[in-house]
């Protein structure tokens, strides 16, 4: 048992990060039947498929699972109220500001964990009332922080500063992963790219064969006047480059941008016009595996490397 094996009341501290398109019912409680914490991702999900999402995952698995909420998106009033209905017990918040609904989540009795990507808003998070903070590397997939500060510095820089548990996020598919983010000073990890190659992942297969098949230096953060995030580097990506060397400004972004491509990327399939969502660790992702399988492995590979670790002396 450790400090985030405890508050989840959970196997493994491995949590399957919140991922749009990606991450729902499906690939939430079979991370939560193998041992690790699945959660939910709300950010790409209408009130009401959330709602359908949460009641089939409590038929799916009897074990403790959560729900993300990136506060970037909209209807998130009615996504609150459909969490607190449904009895959700664990809320993960993103990309907004802790302070806006950490006490009403506490108040309806829900562990809240926020994501930050730098030890100023760990520090904020944690003042917010927070039970713990997931800290994010530069190197995750998804949105992320406009410091560019990588996982290996920000996790000991984050733990110096606070008090409540620590998660790393950013870099983590392997139990090697894991073991050198806990020996730099985190209760436990929460992993994205390596569980949307799984097989419960609700992404396209076109977007689950392309991360098995993507390589070190394919992919980069852009977008850092909207919101950061980090691509494959496909015909969109280069749209987007090919926009910046006229000096564009924020607006000419939006509409390049427009509605909707991360799904058309990730959960429609369309490699060449979607936004395709990775991390850099997609490097060593050869295979799309079931997600139990996964945490099995990553489980047998943190003992061997921790044997290994412990039989080193100078
Ligand atoms: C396809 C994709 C979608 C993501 N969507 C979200 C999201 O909706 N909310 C969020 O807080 N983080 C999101 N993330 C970040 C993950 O939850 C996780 O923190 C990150 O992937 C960890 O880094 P890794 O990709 O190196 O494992 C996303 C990541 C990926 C790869």
């Amino acid at each position: 048992m450790n400090k985030i094996t405890t508050l989840f009341k959970i196997k493994y501290p491995i949590i399957q990060g919140g991922m749009i398109w990606n991450s729902g019912y499906k690939l939430a409680s079979a991370v939560s039947n193998a041992g690790g914490l699945g959660l939910i991702g709300a950010g790409s999900m209408y009130p009401e498929v959330l709602r359908e999402h949460i009641q089939k995952c409590k038929k799916a698995t009897s074990k403790p699972f959560g729900v993300n909420v990136p506060m970037l998106y909209p209807n998130i009033e009615e996504i609150m109220k459909i969490i607190v209905e449904e009895g959700v017990k664990i809320v993960f918040t993103s990309a907004g500001n802790p302070k806006t609904w950490t006490s009403y989540l506490k108040e309806n009795g829900i562990t809240v964990v926020h994501v930050v990507s730098s030890s100023i808003f760990a520090l904020k998070a944690q003042e917010a009332g927070v039970d713990a903070i997931v800290a994010e590397g530069f190197e995750a997939g998804g949105h992320n922080g406009r410091e560019e500060t990588t996982t290996l510095t920000l996790i000991p820089i984050v733990k110096e500063k606070i008090k409540i548990p620590l998660i790393a996020a950013g870099g983590i598919a392997t139990g090697r992963g894991m073991l050198a983010v806990m020996i730099l000073g985190a209760d436990g990890v929460q992993v994205g790219s390596r569980f949307a190659a799984s097989l419960e992942s609700s992404a396209h297969e076109n977007f689950k064969e392309t991360i098995i098949n993507t390589k070190e230096g394919d992919t980069q953060l852009t977008l850092k006047e909207l919101a950061p995030v980090r691509l494959i580097k496909n015909k969109f990506y280069q749209d987007v480059q090919d926009l910046y060397e006229k000096c564009p400004t924020k607006e000419d972004l939006v509409i390049l941008l427009g509605r909707a491509r991360a799904k058309k990327g990730m959960f429609e399939g369309d490699l060449v016009e979607g936004e395709l969502e990775i991390g850099q660790i997609a490097g060593i992702i050869h295979e799309i595996k079931p997600a139990g399988e996964i945490i099995k492995e990553m489980i047998i590979d943190f003992q061997t490397a921790r044997k290994e670790v412990l039989n080193f002396d100078f």
